[in-house]
């Protein structure tokens, strides 16, 4: 599951991050960047951001910056970009320390920088940047983070800002069980745990906790539901699912391990014998001056 952000797990996840994605805002944030805009991605992971977003942010010439604390998953980045690119049948290849895209009427450099998160954000000189991205990291970060951050935002001169499939909470199975609410209070409860960002981390707080703060500091601020449906054809990451809410909510109450796994085991037979469906709610938000 995505408590250790195994490229597995990102792979997984990332065809339920692009049909999620709320596509209207990803256009808005295109239209507000300059002609060969340079874009810094927080929490990048392996790419997933470029992949999904390169050909909505109107094609040509786009410089992006990684920005990743894991040097596995960044590592990783260059070959999923490239299968990425082969997908599509258009040339790749490493140039000066960085990963360059190219087809007709579009030109992406990709490079990557291994840079931890917790550190000074005025490290990152964002002042150099268009625009900024992030997918699936604010429900990671703390407020006074938060809050460190959107000064930092205010300091550049308010770059816009796509930030994308935060968690906000909801989760529902089409098929209920009545330990559904056991289990996800503890498995929400858990992902308050730190994640090195600062202090506690906002889990499904972080979609509001973000509005709130982007607009006291002056941004105005759109955002959109952009929920995983996770059917049938996506029993693996369904699986995956299941077997992260276990985990955490054992974590969180070891006293009733005997009581979760049972749950875990009745929802894996409702996903794979019948079909049980899963949506998990998340939010994205656009912002700009
Ligand atoms: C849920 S994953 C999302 C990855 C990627 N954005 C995607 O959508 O596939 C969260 C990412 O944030 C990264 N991350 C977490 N804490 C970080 C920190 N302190 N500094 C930099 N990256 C961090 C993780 O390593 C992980 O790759």
């Amino acid at each position: 599951m995505n408590l250790d952000f195994e490229s597995d797990w990102l792979r997984l996840r990332e065809p339920l991050d692009e049909a999620a994605r709320a596509v209207g805002l990803a256009w808005a944030f295109g239209r507000v960047l300059p002609a060969h805009p340079m874009i810094i991605d927080l929490g990048a992971g392996t790419g997933s951001n470029v992949r999904q977003l390169a050909m909505k942010l109107g094609r040509g010439e786009q410089d992006w910056t990684l920005i990743e604390k894991d040097r596995k998953l960044l590592a990783k980045a260059p070959g999923e970009i490239g299968r990425w690119a082969d997908r599509n049948g258009w040339e790749h290849k490493e140039q000066r320390r960085a990963y360059m895209i190219t087809c007709d009427d579009m030109a992406v450099r990709v490079e990557m920088r291994s840079f931890d998160l917790a550190q000074d954000p005025a490290e990152l000189g964002l002042n150099q940047y268009d625009g900024i991205t992030a997918k699936a990291l604010f429900d990671l970060v703390s407020l006074p983070w938060l809050d460190r951050f959107v000064k930092e935002l205010a300091s550049c001169g308010f770059p816009p800002l796509l930030v994308t499939l935060t968690v906000d909470g909801r989760v529902e199975f089409s098929i209920a069980d009545e330990d559904d609410g056991f289990v996800l209070d503890l498995f929400h409860t858990h992902m308050g745990r730190a994640k090195g960002l600062g202090g506690p981390a906002l889990g499904p707080a972080a979609p509001q906790a973000l509005a709130n703060a982007l607009t006291g500091a002056g941004y105005k601020v759109e955002t959109a539901q952009a929920d995983w449906k996770i059917g049938p054809k996506q029993i693996a990451a369904h699986l995956a699912m299941i077997a992260g809410y276990e985990k955490a909510a054992k974590e969180q109450d070891p006293g009733n391990s005997a009581r979760i796994a049972a749950w875990a085991d009745r929802r894996r037979t409702l996903a794979s014998e019948q079909g049980a469906r899963l949506m998990v709610g998340h939010q994205d938000l656009l912002a700009k001056r």
